[in-house]
């Protein structure tokens, strides 16, 4: 809804204006209408440092950017269970944003975290989605606090890398709702986001950017959003469509092409001219709010290291310590640091979220400036699992000089990235190795570990202490210094479930697979919601995380909208807890389709040795609720609940009855569904569930590839088909070999391009008539369709438009 001001501009606008503000004019920038003041803004990521190219544009992180604080990716940031530091570092990010002009920070990433091989998990906060939507709404607080709109993405499904652009997310209604939607929900309405980005995948068959049900029914009736939505870059299908879903903003420029769709549907009667008004009200009061101001103070990159450096402290996991093993005190004796990721860290993931850090503070570096006795450093292994015997020699020859050997492992940044999927869920075998030679020479061994989201740790019973650091921005290093010396107590609780093997995971077997849809057949069970449904141990329950003193918990009371509990500090050392609520449904929901507990709410205290507080939880909105897939809505289901208190979801201290009143309804279903052993769910009871007959898998092969179709659809179907589709793998391959991962991952990230946005992301070099072009080739018309693409390139080069593209300042990209 636009204000007066707005109102006012857009109706002196022409329907070209007014259509060409719905695209941008370049790779991050607006258009703007100089002849009636509308100024151009800008928008850039995000999510977890400010990523604004002055040279050379685009989405992949692959040209640098300003230099900006990096501060811990969500995946690192959600074990904190702390919205207030979230929101300060919101607040920083903003703060950095708004110096540099930037009117859009294009995050906080809260998809749901389905498989812990998803690309991006480390750019997303949880599997549980009060945990997810709570710290993004926070972090949406934190940024719009310095006049900078935030844009929650990617709305909604967005579960898994491969063939992000075209994958159909087949989900049933309930898991939709309860898993998938509620995060949103959440930071939407707590955290009032200006703006929210579209997903690039399709959800249950409808692009999320055209999907009316998602952004005009559930955003904007339901939970009131009366923002901008803006399309992931290039995830627009039919423009039109997304007009009318409801999204306003598509980016990046599409050199005029879309807007002149807009401008014929209108003319044609096929688009209602008040929605395109609509849309443009939206755009210009996001103008409005968040036009750049020359007064906005210059980032203090000091404060704000030292801000990333907290916000990395109270993140970090103690995942193991036996025997009090840590913190390193003077028992710890002579200590050996070995692992490449101690003096080479990894603390951000790659794509577009790739920041250009003011700079790095390494572990290496702050554990030799501590009073510890280090003996030496040694790398141990080379990245990306290459083989060498004597980086593996010298490291064995250090540590069996030391008392206390200190191994930094973790995935390297081939393993982690936006645009692809993880391939297994392992370590690098050469990491493997050493740490099982490591072990072998029987000292004490703390294994510390980088990575945004679970690796199977095989010998997590062999070794003394595990920290998990995630991925922690920049400040990493003093971080984890100060907590394996105990000058920082760790509080970081785990925002996911670490499972034994990957064959655990209840998707495992159909995730991320090469085809036109991805089959949710878990339904609701995910994370911990699986695992204590099945009774399926895990190598750390969500929630879990040691400290360096210990809690007890007592006197819990709780009714239907709160739960209140004591807690104290038992130990010697002052530290935080977070006390996480769980409910239990009743009767664990056993013979019902429930997870027997979910997370119902949750607050951290810090205690002093000694101290006891009495900490007040309010239980989330839809704590005895589900979605109702008659009624379409939330529902409460009546019955004796039990309120649990605990220190992780399988940590459980205290626990008393609730008893909840109201209409009765029994959560029926099929075998699987009932007992939650849903890796053994096939088509046909996922289509019960569904209520509908599955779309087909597999990708057509009977017909000539078009405009929607992606590249990676290529593959095997001979000739020029082919030899195109060997020239990006095999690029990708070399590319890799060569040592860089992140160019090697980008050049992947081709396959997932529908045929469409090779000329919408080409800013102006590719028109339409060129794709024909380039189609006509790889459907086995190879000739005519070079004959195409020439006098196509010809035609567009001779336009006046297109010179003027080409001859476009730099500084405008
Ligand atoms: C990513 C978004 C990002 C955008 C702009 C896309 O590829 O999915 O998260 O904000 O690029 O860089």
């Amino acid at each position: 809804m636009g204000s007066e001001t707005t109102v006012q501009l857009r109706q002196a606008m022409t329907l070209i204006e007014k259509a060409s503000l719905m695209s941008g004019a370049n790779f991050w920038n607006t258009k703007p209408i100089e002849r009636l003041g509308v100024p151009s803004i800008m928008l850039t990521d995000g999510p977890h440092g400010l990523r604004k190219q002055g040279g050379a544009a685009d989405h992949l992180g692959l040209n640098a950017s300003i230099p900006a604080t990096c501060f811990p990716t969500a995946a690192t940031l959600a074990n904190s269970w702390d919205a207030a530091l979230v929101e300060r570092v919101g607040t920083a990010l903003g703060a950095e944003a708004a110096a540099e002009r930037v009117s859009v920070l294009l995050g906080p990433g809260l998809n749901i975290k389905r498989n812990p091989l998803a690309g991006r998990s480390f750019e997303y906060f949880s599997e549980d989605p009060l945990l997810s939507g709570t710290l993004a709404a926070a972090m949406i607080r934190g940024i719009q606090s310095r006049g900078v709109a935030a844009s929650a993405k990617h709305f909604a499904v967005n579960s898994q890398e491969t063939h992000r652009m075209s994958i159909d997310e087949i989900v049933d209604e309930r898991a939709l709702h309860e898993l998938y939607l509620e995060g949103f929900r959440i930071a939407i309405t707590q955290g009032d986001a200006w703006t929210v980005m579209s997903s690039y995948n399709k959800v249950n068959g409808t692009y999320a950017n055209e999907n009316r049900e998602l952004l005009a029914d559930i955003l904007r009736a339901r939970w009131g959003f009366g923002g901008l939505v803006v399309t992931d870059w290039g995830g627009n299908n039919d423009r039109v469509a997304g007009l009318v879903a409801g999204n306003a903003l598509e980016m990046p420029s599409t050199d005029g092409v879309t807007d002149r769709e807009i401008v014929a549907a209108v003319e044609a009667g096929t688009l209602d001219e008040a929605v395109l008004d609509a849309r443009v009200d939206e755009l210009l009061s996001l103008i409005e709010h968040t036009a750049p101001r020359d007064d906005a103070p210059a980032a203090d990159h000091d404060l704000h290291h030292q801000h990333a450096i907290e916000a990395a402290r109270r993140s970090i996991v103690l995942a193991s310590n036996r025997g009090g093993m840590l913190p390193l005190g003077s028992s710890a004796g002579r200590i050996a640091v070995i692992g490449d990721f101690a003096e080479t860290p990894r603390y951000q993931g790659a794509g577009s979220s790739l920041v250009n850090p003011t700079r790095v503070d390494a572990p290496l570096d702050a554990l030799t400036a501590v009073d510890l006795d280090v003996i030496g450093f040694e790398p141990g292994f080379r990245r990306r699992d290459a083989a060498s015997r004597r980086l593996r020699t010298r490291a064995l020859r250090l540590a069996s000089q030391a008392d206390t050997v200190l191994l930094f492992l973790g995935l390297d940044e081939s393993a982690e990235a936006e645009a692809v999927d993880r391939t297994h869920m392992r370590l690098a075998r050469n990491q493997l190795d050493l740490t099982r030679e490591v072990i072998a020479l029987g000292k004490r061994v703390v294994v510390v570990l980088a990575g945004g989201a679970p690796v199977e740790l095989p010998f997590a019973d062999d070794v003394d202490a595990v920290v998990l650091g995630y991925l922690g921005g920049q400040g990493l290093g003093p971080a984890l210094a100060d907590v394996l010396t105990g000058r920082a107590n760790p509080g970081g609780k785990l925002a996911e479930t670490y499972p034994l093997r990957y064959e655990d995971v209840p998707n495992a077997a159909s995730f991320a697979l090469t085809q036109a849809t991805s089959e949710h057949r878990e339904s609701i069970y995910l994370g911990y919601r699986y695992y204590d449904k099945v009774g399926a141990p895990v190598r750390y329950p969500f929630g879990h995380g040691l400290s360096y003193t210990t809690f007890a918990y007592s006197d819990l009371v709780a009714d239907a909208r709160s739960a209140r509990v004591i807690v104290t500090n038992t130990g010697l050392i002052a530290g935080d807890e977070v006390v996480q609520v769980y409910v239990e449904a009743p009767d664990a929901a056993a013979g019902q389709v429930r997870a027997p507990r979910e997370l119902a709410g949750f607050a951290k205290v810090h205690l002093e040795p000694g101290a006891s507080a009495t900490v007040e939880i309010a239980l989330a909105e839809h704590t005895f609720h589900v979605y109702d897939t008659g009624i379409h809505d939330w529902r409460i289901v009546p019955g004796e609940y039990t309120v649990l208190a605990g220190a992780s979801s399988r940590d459980i201290r205290e626990q008393v009855p609730v008893s909840i009143a109201g209409e009765p309804l029994v959560l029926g279903g099929s075998a699987n569904y009932v007992t939650g052993h849903v890796e053994r769910v096939d088509a046909t009871e996922f289509e019960a569930l569904l209520g509908r007959v599955l779309p087909p898998a597999d990708w057509p092969t009977d017909r000539p590839l078009t405009r929607d179709d992606i590249i990676a659809q290529t593959k095997g179907r001979g000739g020029f088909a082919s030899v195109l589709h060997g020239l990006i793998e095999g690029t990708s391959r070399l590319l890799m070999a060569l040592g860089r991962p992140h160019a090697s991952n980008n050049v992947r990230f081709v396959f997932d391009l529908p045929f469409r946005s090779v000329e919408r992301m080409s800013n102006g070099g590719v028109d339409a008539a060129m794709v024909d072009g380039l189609l006509l080739m790889v459907n086995g018309r190879f000739w005519r369709g070079i004959r195409r693409t020439v006098s196509a390139w010809w035609a567009h080069r001779s336009r006046p438009e297109s010179k003027a593209q080409r001859t476009r300042p730099k500084s405008e990209d």
